[in-house]
């Protein structure tokens, strides 16, 4: 072993966000390197040792603990520093047997056969919310139609009422759009004790009137010594849950609905040809990486990359990096929508990988689909166009203005998802 590399950069200045991908493919040369800034913490961009770190659980752990006993600072998965305000992630910060147990009694709701159930709302809602623009011949993409859509079907999912699905969509949408610092961002977090209390009357009355649903199945689930789990723990699983279904998949949704206006060529071709949106939708996954980054804490002394990490180490893990990462993917950087070989990390890999990937995926395709059909032309306003601001763990877009020829409504007069 030999002195660790040092890399000094600050991943949540604008100026390494706006030249992130040169700086990436730069770290990349050296794939496991020793930031100090914030404590100090190892930078993972190299494919390889991206996916070794994210199989490899017990020994690199993702789980958060406010105070421990043990001697690690617990740091989680969601940034270094952790973002303040932002309560426990209940599934991807928890570890071992009651992990297991997590992911087997939910995984029922989001395997493909369950997904397909949740088809004919995927397309009710994006034929609603379109139709309620189609005829003014504009929109606001994100806002009026990439974020509401996957809202609608993340309540629907957990087993929440439809009809309260816009306080979470504008939550979740500001918290991740801006920084720390930012007044929106501390007005968004105002929201968030309400919110979790709000989950958890939902779970209480699971509780007292069972359903056949996700919440159902949560509240009735025994874990360790056959123990029922404790309300904070429900919260916080269902608060993961609702904040994985928001903003990803309208982030995905956005960024390649923006990039296929710029390259009229790439939309035609999806256009003409539907099956190609299969292999498109892998590419866009793996070209934006809409969860750029997330973390971890060493929890036994090990080696990683040719480094000697220490027990209660932190790590910076670059899933957009690994997915850049030249030794793997031919032609990196650019949007491949054939792309034959995509062995993307978008979704993560191992213990923790994402267990909504298949409704991300039905539920994207659903998306661009009908802005494809029902209103290919559309034109977006750049100058309006804003992006996340440097955002190290979420890409996506704060809003996206469009205009369209305007067309006729196609659904019904009144959203029949609500009925
Ligand atoms: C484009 C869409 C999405 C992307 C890019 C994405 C990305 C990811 C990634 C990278 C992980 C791995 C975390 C880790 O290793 O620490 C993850 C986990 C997770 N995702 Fe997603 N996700 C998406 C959509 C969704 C949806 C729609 C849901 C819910 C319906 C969801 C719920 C979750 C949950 C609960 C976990 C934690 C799993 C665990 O720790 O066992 N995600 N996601």
């Amino acid at each position: 072993m030999t002195e660790p590399p040092i890399v000094d950069f600050d991943h949540h200045r604008s100026e390494f966000h706006r030249e992130r991908h040169e700086r990436w493919a730069e770290l990349r040369a050296c794939p496991v390197a020793f930031n100090p800034n914030y404590g100090g913490f190892w930078v993972v961009s190299g494919y390889d040792e991206v996916a070794t770190v994210a199989r490899d659980g017990s020994t690199f752990s993702s789980r958060y603990v406010a105070e421990s006993d043990d001697g690690i600072d617990y740091l989680g998965i969601t940034g270094v520093p952790r973002s303040k305000g932002m309560p426990t992630a209940g599934i991807a910060e928890v570890e071992g047997p009651v992990h297991t147990a997590l992911r087997r009694a939910i995984n029922p709701f989001l395997v493909p056969d369950a997904i397909r159930r949740l088809h004919p709302l995927m397309e009710q809602a994006a034929t609603w919310f379109l139709d309620e623009r189609i005829e003014t011949g504009s929109m606001d993409l994100v806002n009026d139609y990439a974020s509401p859509v996957p809202a609608v079907l993340t309540m629907a999912l957990v087993g929440l009422p439809l009809d309260g699905w816009q306080h979470y969509a504008e939550m979740f949408h500001a918290a991740v759009a801006h920084r720390p610092g930012d007044p929106e961002l501390r007005a968004a977090f105002a929201h968030v004790p309400a919110m979790l209390a709000e989950l958890g009357a939902a779970a209480e009355s699971r509780r007292a009137e069972p359903r056949d649903d996700l919440l159902t199945a949560l509240v009735q689930l025994r874990v360790e010594d056959d123990r029922p789990l404790t309300d904070d723990e429900v919260r916080a699983v269902l608060w993961n849950l609702v904040g994985g279904g928001l903003d990803t998949t309208t982030s995905l949704t956005s960024l390649a609905l923006h990039h296929l206006e710029a390259r009229p060529e790439q939309r035609q071709a999806l256009i003409e040809d539907p099956d190609l949106l299969a292999p498109a939708t892998e590419e866009f996954l793996r070209y934006w990486s809409v969860n750029e980054s997330l973390t971890r804490t060493v929890v036994q002394d090990t080696e990683l990359g040719g480094q000697a990490l220490g027990r209660g180490d932190h790590l910076l893990l670059s899933w957009l990096s690994a997915n850049r990462d030249a030794s793997v993917f031919d032609r990196p950087d650019e949007v491949v929508l054939d792309r034959e070989r995509n062995p993307h990390l978008a979704f993560g890999v191992g213990p923790h990988r994402c267990i909504g990937s298949t409704m991300a995926r039905e539920l994207f395709k659903v998306l661009v689909r009908e802005i494809l059909t029902r209103i290919p032309d559309y034109v977006v306003d750049q100058d309006a166009t804003t992006f996340y601001a440097a955002n190290p763990e979420l890409n996506g877009v704060v809003r996206m203005p469009i205009t369209f020829p305007p067309g006729p409504r196609t659904g019904p007069s009144a959203p029949p998802f609500l009925a």
